[in-house]
């Protein structure tokens, strides 16, 4: 299985068109240790020649663009592509939005929870994605789904599981108290399972939480690309950016005694990685002090055009 990373940032990418916060500055600058990054979204094949993408971000076309194994095939007909698959795991508007890219009739199928189809279905200007051609397929939660697209099976089985998180920010319902109106379903996780040679990770791109069950699941993983959003919970508070704490967005920080470097400390997974990182978290940095404390605890910070194979 290859997965590649077409974009390693969070919501609003690095830099941020409005933001002139220090990271965002530093990468404008072309500062050394600071690479720009698109907004959040995987790629992954079993065979190399159909691909599924793991959340369709703003900067969707961008990434196809810069990736080659997401052309179209040359020998092909006039319109063909190889992505045969996309699977939601939030309705977030960097993991949504990307979808609107993939008109222009093409045939492939669009899976996400019964949450998140239900805001698809919802908005109408996804209806550019032609409903003859672009099958909408409600996850099941705990259950293995094999994969199609353009109606073949494509190689790749995804098992979806609910994980502490929160409603999409434009979904936040104000009356319902400090849950916003959160329910199951809202942010998910995916374990994604090669059907050929049996390898799988896990996709968690969202997550306010590294709760029991969720520990127990992840245990022992050969891989775990995770949320990777704040360095430390007030970080955007600290850094004037936002009156927001990384709890109040829906994500666990990467430090601290409640962070998912403590989270996955003692959890025997062979490979961490982090995605979905924001244009406030100083580990961006290639060289700061906080990059090298989540390398020193076994993690890697993942950047636009990584690739992985398992
Ligand atoms: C998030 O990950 O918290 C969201 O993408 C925030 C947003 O919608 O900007
Ligand atoms: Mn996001």
């Amino acid at each position: 299985m290859l997965i590649k990373v077409l974009g390693s940032a969070a919501g609003g990418g690095f830099p941020q068109w409005n933001c002139n916060g220090r990271m965002s500055a530093r990468v404008r600058r072309g500062e050394a240790g600071v690479s720009a990054r698109t907004q959040s979204s995987l790629a992954v094949s079993s065979n190399g020649r159909d691909w599924v993408l793991l959340n369709a971000s703003p900067d969707l076309r961008q990434q196809i663009n810069e990736t080659s194994q997401l052309w179209p095939d040359a020998q092909g007909g006039l319109r063909n592509s190889p992505i045969k698959a996309v699977v939601l795991t939030n309705g977030d508007v960097d993991h949504v939005c990307g979808l609107i890219n993939l008109r222009e009739g093409q045939a492939f199928s669009l899976y996400a929870s019964d949450r998140v189809l239900g805001t698809v279905n919802a908005n109408s200007v996804f209806n550019v994605l032609n409903p003859e051609k672009v099958d909408r397929i409600e996850l099941a939660m705990d259950t293995p789904t094999a994969l199609r697209g353009g109606g073949s099976d494509i190689g790749i089985t995804i098992e979806a599981f609910d994980v502490p998180g929160k409603v999409a920010l434009y979904l936040e319902d104000a009356s319902k108290g400090q849950s916003f109106g959160t329910e199951k379903g809202d942010t998910i996780g995916l374990k994604v399972t090669d059907t050929a040679n049996g390898k799988s990770f896990y996709y968690i791109p969202g997550c306010a939480d590294v709760d029991e069950p969720l520990a127990e699941r992840i245990r022992g993983a050969d891989l775990v690309m995770f949320d990777g959003t704040l360095y430390t919970d007030d970080e955007m508070i600290a850094q004037g950016l936002s009156h927001k704490s990384g709890q109040r967005m829906g994500h666990i920080s990467m430090s601290g005694d409640a962070g998912s470097v403590a989270a996955l400390k003692d959890l025997g997974v062979a490979r961490k990685i982090y995605v979905h990182i924001n244009n406030s978290n100083p580990a961006l940095d290639d060289n700061s002090p906080e990059r090298k404390a989540v390398e020193a605890a076994g993690w890697e910070v993942s950047y636009d055009g990584m690739e992985v194979e398992l």
